[in-house]
C-alpha cells in the first residue's frame, strides 16, 4: 500500500542523484519540478511529474491508499536541524534583558552566568522535566518543519546530570515522531568545582564521562566548545581523539567567539562538522573544505549576540560543505523554528533561496551523516516531507517571518 500526493506547484527535491552533498555552484540545484508528485510508502517509490507518477502507479500495480491534492503548494525535504541544545531547564530571560542593556555573552558567563545558569537549573532538573521541557521545543520545531533533530548534552557538566541529560534524549527518540541524533557535549563549559583545575575536568571526561557515553551507547557524536575562554585547542583535541577511540563521531563548537584554529582541529580530528565558524580563518575555511568536515553555519545566534555573521559567501565559494541549524539553546539563541534560520541566511549571510534550502536540508543530513536517507526527495530516501501554503518555494523566503508549513510527514506518516 502506497500514498500519492500530486498536482504539486513547486516540488523541491534537491535531487542530488545519490550524492551525500552540494558544494560550491551545486548548492543552487534543488531540482525543482512543477506539477509534481511523490508516491510514497515509509519510503519514497517515485518523484517527478503527476503525469509521469500516475503512469509509474500504473505500470507497476501499485495499490494507493491515499491520494492528496497539492495544488498551489509546495514540497520540499523536512528540515535537518542538526545543532541543537533542546534538552535544558530554567530561564535566561533576565540575562537576555541585561544583554539588551549593554551586557556581553562573556561578561554574563565571566560572573558565573550564561552555561553556568542553566547548568544549575539542569542538575536540579528531574528527568522527566527535562524530557518534558525537550518534549516543547521539537514538537514547536516540528509545526516549522524540522524532520530531524540533534539534541546535545552539556549542562550537566558532571557525570551524573549529563548522562541524565543523555537519558532524556533517549527517552525523547521515542517519544518523537521525529528522527533524533544524540551528542555528548561534557565539554561545554568548566563547572566550577574545576574552575581553577581545568584539565583535570578534561581528565573526568575522557576517563569517566565519555566511557559511559559509549558503554551506553547514549551518543553518536561527541562535541566540544574550543573557543576563547572556553576549551583551547589542546584540550579539545584530548577530547575529540579519546572520542574517536570510544567510536564516537566529532563535531565542534569552532570559533565561534573568536578565531582560536578550533576549524582547523575539527578538520585535523576528521570531524563531520565544525559549526558557528563566526571568526573562521581564511586557512580554517581550506582546511575544512580539505578534510571534508561540513561547515554548519548557525545565524540565529550571530543574530541574538549581535555579533558578526559567518562568512558563508566565502565558505560556499571556497567550496566547502554548508549546512544551516537552529543552535536552539537557552543563552545564545533562543528559536527552534528554522524557518527563521532561513531568512537570516538569505538576508544577512547573503545566501540564495536555493543555496539555504539545500543547507537546510542536504548538507545538513551530511552534518548528520544521515544523508543516505534524508535530506532530499529522492526514491529510496524516507519519506519526510513538508507542504507548505505557498505556490512557489520563493515565497517562503519572500513572506517572511510567518510559518508557512501546514503539513509534516516523517516517514511517510502526517504528523503535523
Ligand atoms: O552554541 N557556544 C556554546 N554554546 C552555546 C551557548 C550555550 C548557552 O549560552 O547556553 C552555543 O552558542
Ligand atoms: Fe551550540
Amino acid at each position: 500500500m502506497a500514498n500519492l500526493i500530486k498536482n504539486i506547484s513547486s516540488l523541491v527535491t534537491i535531487n542530488s542523484n545519490g550524492k551525500p552533498f552540494k558544494t560550491g555552484t551545486e548548492m543552487q540545484e534543488i531540482g525543482e519540478i512543477q506539477h509534481g508528485a511523490i508516491v510514497f510508502d515509509e519510503n519514497i517509490l517515485f518523484v517527478g511529474k503527476t503525469d509521469d507518477a500516475l503512469r509509474f502507479i500504473y505500470q507497476n500495480n501499485v495499490n494507493i491508499k491515499e491520494t492528496i491534492d497539492a495544488s498551489e503548494k509546495t514540497v520540499l525535504p523536512g528540515f535537518v536541524d542538526s545543532h541543537t541544545h533542546f534538552v535544558f531547564a530554567g530561564n535566561r530571560s533576565n540575562e537576555f534583558a541585561r544583554r539588551l542593556r549593554g551586557a556581553t555573552y562573556q561578561q554574563i558567563a565571566s560572573e558565573g552566568g550564561g552555561i553556568l545558569t542553566t547548568m544549575k537549573a539542569t542538575r536540579n532538573a528531574s528527568l522527566d522535566e527535562l524530557v518534558e521541557n525537550g518534549l516543547r521545543l521539537a514538537n514547536s520545531a516540528l509545526h516549522y518543519g524540522t524532520t530531524t533533530v540533534e539534541i546535545k548534552s552539556g549542562y550537566g557538566l558532571e557525570t551524573q546530570a549529563e548522562i541524565r541529560q543523555l537519558e532524556a534524549i533517549a527517552v525523547l527518540k521515542e517519544l518523537l515522531p521525529q528522527n533524533v541524533v544524540a551528542t555528548f557535549l561534557g565539554a561545554h563549559d568548566f563547572p566550577p568545582e574545576y574552575a581553577h583545575t581545568r584539565d583535570a575536568y578534561v581528565d573526568l571526561i575522557c576517563n569517566e564521562m565519555l566511557p559511559l557515553v559509549a558503554e551506553r551507547r547514549l551518543a553518536e557524536f561527541c562535541d566540544a566548545f574550543v573557543d576563547e575562554g572556553y576549551y583551547t585547542v589542546d584540550q579539545g583535541r584530548k577530547i575529540f581523539l579519546r572520542a574517536k577511540e570510544l567510536g564516537l563521531k566529532i563535531k565542534a563548537h569552532a570559533d565561534e567567539l573568536a578565531n582560536v584554529s578550533a576549524a582547523e582541529l575539527a578538520a585535523e580530528v576528521g570531524a563531520i562538522s565544525a559549526d558557528h565558524l563566526l571568526f573562521v580563518s581564511d586557512a580554517g575555511i581550506e582546511a575544512l573544505k580539505q578534510a571534508g568536515t561540513v561547515a554548519c553555519l548557525l545565524p540565529g545566534t550571530a543574530y541574538f549576540t549581535r555579533l558578526p555573521y559567518a562568512p558563508a559567501r566565502k565558505l560556499i565559494e571556497s567550496g566547502a560543505i554548508v549546512a544551516l541549524a537552529t543552535d536552539c539553546n537557552p543563552g545564545s539563541c533562543y528559536t527552534e523554528n528554522m524557518q527563521m534560520v532561513l531568512s537570516l541566511a538569505v538576508i544577512n549571510m547573503k545566501m540564495t533561496a536555493e543555496e539555504a534550502l539545500t543547507a537546510a536540508t542536504l548538507n545538513a543530513a551530511a552534518a548528520l551523516n544521515l544523508s543516505h536517507k534524508v535530506g532530499s526527495l529522492e526514491i529510496g530516501k524516507q519519506a519526510d516531507f513538508l507542504v507548505a501554503d505557498i505556490s512557489s518555494y520563493t515565497d517562503l523566503f519572500y513572506h517572511f517571518a510567518i510559518n508557512h508549513i501546514s503539513s509534516v510527514y516523517i516517514k511517510g506518516k502526517k504528523v503535523v
